[in-house]
């Protein structure tokens, strides 16, 4: 089923399940790698007359339908956008939910994503996150470490201008020791020296919520990412949306800059 007709049955038929068993039947050619800015968990708590903090508590129920999709379909990689290293501006009662609730995330989640061969790890300034994240963050990579299933990447304390100074300073000290010359840098080997060293760059970048920008993620990865903006919140974000949005994918023309 291509995109027209999936739309003009979908658009006859909302009994959820059926629709579900559709798009899963009209998915092929999925993303390796899958990155999500999961934003507007403020504006849906706002909607509510709720807190933010119950904004972000609904958005983890969001993250745990989006990680067990992914696994399902048999993705690689997911990176989601949990932090950035802008996110500090907030509030501190706020930036103080976030982490806690990454904690409980892990506590809550390790185990299960351990028996669906989910590895876990992080990518982002770790050593500045408060230390109970930290022992999570290596507890749950260390006993996830050899699972094959989905790379679950969760971006903390992430910021892409950060990643790529950081690469760089790396590379310069190695030109400096006399380890390697200026002319031996280039895409690939630059690219090892990011966080996400050894894997693909993302296919399919979602944004939820409706901004149109990147917030400073994955700047170099995102090179030839196709994306996808909904206004949907994050909260919102369930599997019948994630799977529309894969379906919106497989129909993209990638390019790369060449002509077909
Ligand atoms: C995304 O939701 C979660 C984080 C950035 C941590 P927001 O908290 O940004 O929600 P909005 O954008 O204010 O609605
Ligand atoms: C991006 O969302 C960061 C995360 C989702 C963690 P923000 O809400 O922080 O981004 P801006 O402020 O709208 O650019
Ligand atoms: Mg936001």
């Amino acid at each position: 089923m291509d995109l027209r007709q999936f739309w003009a049955k979908f658009n006859r038929n909302k009994d959820a399940e059926e629709t579900e068993a559709d798009l899963l039947g009209a998915l092929h050619n999925l993303p390796r790698h899958l990155a999500i800015i999961m934003d507007g968990n403020g504006r849906w708590a706002r909607k509510r007359g709720l807190p933010r903090s119950l904004g972000h508590r609904a958005g983890v129920e969001a993250l745990r339908t989006a990680v067990k999709t992914c696994s399902n379909l048999g993705l690689e990689v997911l990176t989601v956008y949990a932090f950035s290293t802008e996110n500090w501006k907030r509030p501190r009662d706020e930036v103080n939910i976030l982490m806690d609730l990454l904690i409980e995330y892990l506590q809550r989640e390790t185990e299960e994503l351990h028996r669906n061969n989910v590895r876990i790890r992080a990518i982002g300034g770790l050593s500045e996150l408060p230390q109970a994240a930290q022992a999570e963050l290596a507890r749950a990579g260390k006993l996830t470490a050899s699972n094959t299933g989905l790379v679950l990447n969760l971006a903390l304390n992430y910021g892409g201008r950060v990643e790529i100074i950081n690469a760089t300073r790396e590379i310069a000290r190695l030109v400096k020791k006399g380890k390697c010359q200026p002319e031996d840098i280039n895409e690939e080997m630059f690219a090892g020296f990011l966080y996400t060293a050894g894997l693909p760059d993302p296919d399919f970048l979602i944004r939820t919520s409706g901004e149109m920008r990147v917030s400073n993620y994955l700047l170099w990865q995102l090179a030839y990412s196709e994306i996808y903006v909904t206004d949907t919140l994050w909260p919102d974000f369930n599997k019948i949306q994630l799977l529309k949005a894969l379906l919106v994918y497989q129909q993209r023309d990638r390019r790369y800059g060449g002509i077909k």
